[in-house]
This record gives structure tokens, C-alpha cells and sequence, in this order.
């Protein structure tokens, strides 16, 4: 009897160590594969291949512009600064004088799509990158703490804006197939608190982009739609801290979340020590994970506190 126990609990064991080391490869395969981009620039009808980029004035969007840029796509830009905008498209023309370059402004607070419609009508649109988005002002706050318009504002710029522009600009991607989708997400929807309606709308995101990529299959159409899940990133409008591991600046970040295109995830997180935080996070336990959460966030709060004092 006893050496059947024994005998269990080995076979036991072994499929658990089997099972974890399963669980590893295939993580990190995750980091490892090659990016499957380049299945995206391809022509459609004799159309070169364009990406468009919401909030790409700015921050990761911008980083996001270049990068597509120089692997060979043509970009339309999105923002709600005109100025900008025309800046960012010199810039980009000198930097890839073969790429060509639209600007496109649009309020995403108030869900403008038509005006983004009718701009990309007749390209061979083949990638859409929903990054328009960010955090209230202040950015940590109880949900009581922001008027309705703030809170509607910011959740139709995080949520409702990218459902609806995905909605409109689905049967292009479809037509124009195979082609790509990603949502930034963020890393602050694991329930980082002060942040209510931010990190529910970024929920909202991820399981949207989730719940497209098995319709996509459904439908068979070879739409590759893909949620990159975000910690810190540097060098954006409102976080200019020197670059460290695990707060890289927006060119490292974006070069790791194209890496991820092909990996077969509706959801990953884009840059490989991001997700060292999340499997740190996922096997805390809850209550300890809580104070974690609080007193980083505690902190936080008053860092902001005392910078919009100062300034
Ligand atoms: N940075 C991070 O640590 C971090 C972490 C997790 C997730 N993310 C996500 O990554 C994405 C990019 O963030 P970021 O840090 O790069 O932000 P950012 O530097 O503030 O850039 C935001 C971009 O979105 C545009 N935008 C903002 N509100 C808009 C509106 N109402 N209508 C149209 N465009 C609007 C901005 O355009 P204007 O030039 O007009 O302002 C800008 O181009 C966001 O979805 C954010 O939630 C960032």
C-alpha cells in the first residue's frame, strides 16, 4: 500500500514539473518567434500597404508611426493637435522619403469617426493600431472625485472609440486581408486602485480584442487581432522618467510589441520584462498583492499631488 502511494505522488509530481515546464516553453516561445509583420505589408489591387495609428502624435502612437515607417508601410496619423501633427509628418517624410504620410484629426473623446472614415477611403489599409488613450487628469483619483463629462470623456477616448473605429474599419481590414489589429492595452487593469474607469475601460479593450479574434477564425477571415498588455513606458506626455528595465522608452517598447505580431496570443503582454511583473503579480497571493497594489499607488498618488503643486 505504501508503495503505491508513493508511487502516486511521483507520477503525480511528474506530470506537475511536466505541466510547468510546458507552461515555460511556451512563454517564453512567446519572446523567442520571429514577428510576423511583414505578412501584413503587402499590396492590394497594385495599393501600397498603410498602417494607421491613432494618437500618434505623441508618445508610443509616435514611436508606433516610425517603426511602421521604417519597415516599410506608408502612415496615417491621428491626433487633436493639427500643429503637431504636421510637424510629426516632416518629420517622418525626411526621415523615409519613399513612405507617404496623412494627417488626420479626430476627437476620440467624442468618438469622431467619419472624418477617419472618409480620409482612409480608397487606401489599402491593412493595419490599425488603436493607441489613442491615457488616464484622466489627475491621472490617481477615486471614481467621486471626477465630474461625468470626465469620466464619459475617458471612457469613449479608452473604450468606445476603438469598438466604433473597428466597427467602421473592419470590412477594409477584411477586404484588404490579410491584415492586423492591436489595441494597446494596459497592465493597470489587474485592478491597480485610483484608477477605476480607466482600467475598466482598457478591460473593456482587452476583451474586445479577445472576443475578435475568435470571431475572426469563425469567420475565416485572416485578421490577426491582438491586445499588447502595457506596464510603465517612458518618454510619453505625461511619464518622462529616465528609461530603466522595467520603463522603457517608447522606441524599445514599440520594437517588443511588433516583435509579438504572429505570436498566436489574442492578448500578450508586448515586452518581455512587463511580463516578468505579471507572472510576479499573478502568483502573489491576493491579500498580499493588495498592499502591493495600494502602496505603490498610495505613493504615486502623492507624487502627483505634489507635482501639480509645484507647478
Ligand atoms: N505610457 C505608459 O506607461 C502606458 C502604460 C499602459 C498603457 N498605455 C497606453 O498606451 C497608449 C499610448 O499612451 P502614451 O503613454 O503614449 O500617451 P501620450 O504620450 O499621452 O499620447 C497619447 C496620444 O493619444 C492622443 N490622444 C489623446 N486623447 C485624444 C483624443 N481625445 N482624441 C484624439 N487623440 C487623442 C494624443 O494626441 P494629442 O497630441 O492630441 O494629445 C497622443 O497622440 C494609450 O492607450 C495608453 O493608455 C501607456
Amino acid at each position: 500500500m505504501r508503495e503505491i502511494i508513493v508511487n502516486l505522488l511521483l507520477g503525480v509530481g511528474l506530470l506537475a514539473a511536466i505541466n510547468s515546464l510546458f507552461q515555460v516553453a511556451c512563454f517564453l516561445l512567446i519572446y523567442l518567434r520571429p514577428s510576423k509583420l511583414h505578412r501584413y505589408r503587402h499590396t492590394t489591387a497594385g495599393k501600397p500597404a498603410w498602417a494607421f495609428v491613432t494618437g500618434s502624435s505623441d508618445g508610443i502612437g509616435k514611436a508606433y508611426a516610425f517603426e511602421l515607417a521604417s519597415r516599410g508601410f506608408n502612415v496615417a496619423l491621428h491626433g487633436r493637435s493639427s500643429a503637431k501633427l504636421a510637424k510629426l509628418s516632416e518629420e517622418l517624410t525626411a526621415a523615409f522619403p519613399n513612405r507617404s504620410f496623412k494627417t488626420i484629426v479626430a476627437d476620440a473623446s467624442q468618438c469622431a469617426t467619419d472624418e477617419i472614415v472618409s480620409a482612409l477611403q480608397g487606401h489599402n489599409l491593412t493595419v490599425l493600431i488603436n493607441n489613442a488613450g491615457g488616464g484622466p487628469v489627475p491621472s490617481f483619483g477615486m471614481v467621486s472625485d471626477y465630474t461625468e463629462k470626465e469620466i464619459m470623456d475617458n471612457v469613449n477616448l479608452n473604450a468606445t472609440f476603438p469598438a466604433l473605429l473597428l466597427s467602421r474599419l473592419l470590412p477594409t481590414l477584411v477586404c484588404n486581408a490579410p491584415s492586423l489589429v492591436i489595441n494597446m492595452g494596459s497592465m493597470a487593469d489587474n485592478g491597480l486602485p485610483l484608477m477605476s474607469f480607466y482600467n475598466g475601460s482598457k478591460a473593456f479593450s482587452r476583451i474586445l480584442c479577445q472576443t475578435m479574434a475568435n470571431d475572426m477564425v469563425l469567420e475565416g477571415h485572416a485578421v490577426e487581432v491582438m491586445c499588447v498588455q502595457t506596464g510603465g513606458v517612458t518618454g510619453t506626455s505625461h511619464i518622462k522618467i529616465k528609461p530603466d528595465l522595467f520603463n522603457p522608452d517608447t522606441r524599445t517598447f514599440v520594437k517588443a510589441a511588433l516583435a509579438r505580431v504572429g505570436c498566436g496570443r489574442a492578448v500578450v503582454v508586448g515586452y518581455f520584462p512587463h511580463a516578468l511583473q505579471q507572472v510576479m503579480s499573478d502568483m502573489m497571493p491576493g491579500i498580499i498583492k493588495q498592499k502591493v497594489f495600494i502602496n505603490v499607488m498610495k505613493q504615486r498618488r502623492e507624487g502627483e499631488r505634489e507635482r501639480m503643486k509645484n507647478n
